[in-house]
């Protein structure tokens, strides 16, 4: 009998401090950084996102979104023996955000790890654990994709810091003898790495190089449009499925515009698509996990539907996984 990997549970959790573009440009015009609403809700379609408490760190975020994701599951932390945690900013250079997480979640012996592929870090890490589920290494994982990115922010530099925001989503994700996760297809060319990247390293006991983001937006829109109809596509003929079959895309959440251009390419109606970079800002690698989750949790989603997820980011890396819920 053939193996497969399926979602069982989702949860998702935001740090309580929202921010409207209102707030967040009366912070900014206190440093000389001048925004508006109006600015960011065209060129984005962002309207607010959430900001972590300095003392809390990705893991923190991570674990809330673990537990509603396994009470979703009806699963106990004890039971999981993967988790793999999508993230850029993790909670130290080492160990990885898996295993503190792990130790919070007071979880022994599961294999943990992180998988640092930015924007895209989720898809990622989907397809690494539906890859040990269907060879039999894991049979009931945690799948995170948590952020902290208001750590990494240039908050003088307005054509950055009003995108991003802070989050956490999760999915158990399980072995079953049907599928589940059809199809995954993930990509990357570091020829790209300097248009989004956070250039600082820690070295003898200092950071060398800037330890904040820096991205040309143009470049990133342009290769971003491209990338997500070609990831698309391919998921789509590896499953041999069409564009016909799917109930939900779940984008990552960067820009409505990209997202917007993307079901255009795809003739997908706009209804077809979940939005939450309205509410969210930008998240990251956990932006995908939390549109999924708030579209689950609002009955949108319901079992048995067909769902593209899809993720582009730095490094420059796509993907996409093809999944029915
Ligand atoms: N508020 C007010 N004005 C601003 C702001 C701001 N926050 N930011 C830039 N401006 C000004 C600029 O200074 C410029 O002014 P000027 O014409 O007087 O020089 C003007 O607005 C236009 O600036 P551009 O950078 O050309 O604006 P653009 O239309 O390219 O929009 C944006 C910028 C929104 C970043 C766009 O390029 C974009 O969406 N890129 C995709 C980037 C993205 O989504 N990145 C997310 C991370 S990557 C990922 O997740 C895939």
């Amino acid at each position: 009998m053939s193996r497969f990997s399926r979602i069982t549970g989702t949860g998702s959790y935001l740090p309580p401090r929202r921010l409207t573009n209102a707030d967040l440009a009366t912070e900014l015009a206190a440093k000389g950084v001048e925004t508006s609403d109006e600015w960011i809700v065209e060129r984005t379609g962002i309207r607010a996102r959430h900001f972590a408490d300095p003392s809390v760190c990705v893991s923190d975020l991570a674990l809330q979104a673990c537990l509603r994701a396994l009470e979703a599951a009806g699963r106990e932390a004890s039971e999981i023996d993967l988790i793999i945690v999508a993230t850029s900013t993790p909670d130290m250079v080492f160990p990885s955000a898996a295993c503190i997480l792990q130790n919070k979640l007071g979880n022994v012996g599961a294999a943990a790890f992180d998988v640092q592929a930015v924007c895209s870090g989720f898809i990622y890490a989907l397809t690494v654990a539906d890859s040990l589920i269907k060879t039999g290494t894991a049979t009931k994982a945690l799948v995170i994709g948590a952020e902290v990115f208001s750590r990494i922010l240039d908050f003088s530099d307005r054509t950055t810091c009003v995108l991003f925001g802070d989050g956490a989503g999760a999915v158990v994700l399980e072995a079953s003898d049907v599928p589940g996760i059809l199809a995954t297809d993930i990509h990357a060319d570091g020829k790209y790495s300097s248009i989004l990247c956070v250039p600082g390293h820690v070295s003898g006991g200092q950071v060398t190089g800037s330890p904040l983001l820096t991205m040309d937006g143009q470049a990133v829109f342009k290769l971003a449009v491209g990338v997500l109809e070609d990831t698309a596509r391919a998921v789509l003929e590896k499953a041999g499925k069409t564009q016909a079959d799917i109930d939900w895309l779940i984008p990552h959440q960067a820009n409505i515009r990209i997202m917007q251009n993307t079901a255009k390419k795809l003739k997908l109606p706009p209804e077809k698509m979940i939005v939450t970079v309205d509410q969210h800002g930008n998240t990251s690698a956990a932006s995908i996990p939390l549109a999924l989750d708030v579209a689950v949790r609002s009955g949108k989603v319901q079992q048995g539907d067909t769902l593209l997820l899809e993720g582009v980011g730095g490094g420059f890396t796509w993907g996409a996984v093809l999944l029915d819920y």
